[in-house]
């Protein structure tokens, strides 16, 4: 969708967005599939709340898109635009036992930035692509670890009142791969409470978590990490290899070799080879062991 030349363009200019036109969505997301619409880079995240007014005004759809590490994108021209925080560096502050950390800074960046403070605790979370907003929204976790677990505040914009708000980390729901936040909320800052630990250790905890990654997940491809959800009490990586499906392919979208349940982009696939190679999979789970997996990868659709 094109904004540039509508009168709205003006008024966010007004706001201080930077309004970038025909960007592709293959560039700014791991898997490397998606296609063109309007990006608006909202610095300052005060403003957050009249630019989506003004969106709304105007009738004009959006999604807000962070670290792109765990989203599938339609192909070709898309009905709505995008919105996006800049990553800022190392966006974190820590004081005392508490980090703050903004919604667009780096998840990896996170962890070792509050290490070098001796603050540990997500050394599990270490190789696990994109931006803490999106780690929160998905309540990321690895290797044990789970973000939630450290959460006391987040600072965010709210879909239902419309305004800029701070809830309560125990006022948050966090389970696995899921939260309560509603699907339009969009993250803006959080505090983290860490238990202290020498760096030292952290970083052993770290090269370990680091290790198992690199023997078992398709760390240079193009991915969006883990496709499906584990069900309850089964691994739908373990069930797809069991079917032997590593390597089955719908034009370049394919399982991986190394971890089944990373489907990777090994060429230029489009966003309907993933989606044709998804379902051609989750058919076949469901015949060999009865269990619907469900996408831990979201989808926007065009
Ligand atoms: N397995 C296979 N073949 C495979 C993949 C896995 O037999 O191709 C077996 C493994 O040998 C192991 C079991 O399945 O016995 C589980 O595998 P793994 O330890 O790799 O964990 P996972 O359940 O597949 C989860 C998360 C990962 C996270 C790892 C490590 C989900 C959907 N995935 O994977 O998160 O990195 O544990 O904690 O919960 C992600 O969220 O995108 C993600 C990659």
């Amino acid at each position: 969708m094109r904004i540039s030349d509508m009168p709205i363009a003006a008024r966010l200019a007004a706001l201080g967005v930077e309004l970038r036109p025909g960007v592709s969505l293959a560039e700014h997301t791991s898997l490397g599939i998606g296609g063109t619409t309007d990006e608006l880079l909202i610095r300052r995240y005060e403003t957050l709340p009249d630019v989506i007014r003004e969106l709304k005004n105007e009738g004009v759809p959006y999604k807000f898109l962070g670290g792109g590490t765990n989203v599938l994108v339609a192909d070709g021209e898309l009905p709505w635009i995008v919105l996006h925080l800049p990553s800022t560096h190392p966006g974190v502050r820590v004081e005392g036992n508490a980090a703050f950390v903004d919604a667009a800074a780096d998840l990896g960046g996170t962890v070792t930035y509050c290490a070098k403070r001796d603050l540990g605790g997500m050394e599990g979370l270490i190789g696990v692509p994109g931006s803490i907003g999106g780690a929160l929204r998905m309540n990321a976790g690895a290797y044990g670890t789970q973000i939630g677990s450290y959460v006391r505040e987040v600072e965010l914009y709210r879909a239902a009142s419309g305004e800029n708000e701070t809830l309560r980390g125990d006022d948050i729901r966090f389970d696995y791969r899921h939260t309560s936040f509603a699907p339009d909320d969009i993250m803006l800052r959080v505090k983290l409470e860490l238990p202290p630990k020498p760096y030292q250790e952290i970083v052993a905890g770290i090269r370990v978590c680091n290790e198992k990654r690199r023997a078992s997940q398709p760390l240079n491809q193009k991915s969006a990490g883990c496709i499906f959800k584990n069900p309850q009490g089964a691994s739908a990586g373990r069930m797809i290899d069991e079917l032997g499906l590593k390597k089955l392919r719908v034009g370049d979208a394919m399982v991986s070799d190394r971890h089944a349940n990373f489907f990777v982009n090994a060429g230029s696939a489009s966003c309907d080879d993933m989606l044709r190679l998804v379902d051609d999979v989750r058919q076949r789970v469901k015949k060999a062991f009865g269990f619907d997996l469900e996408n831990e990868v979201i989808f926007w659709k065009n």
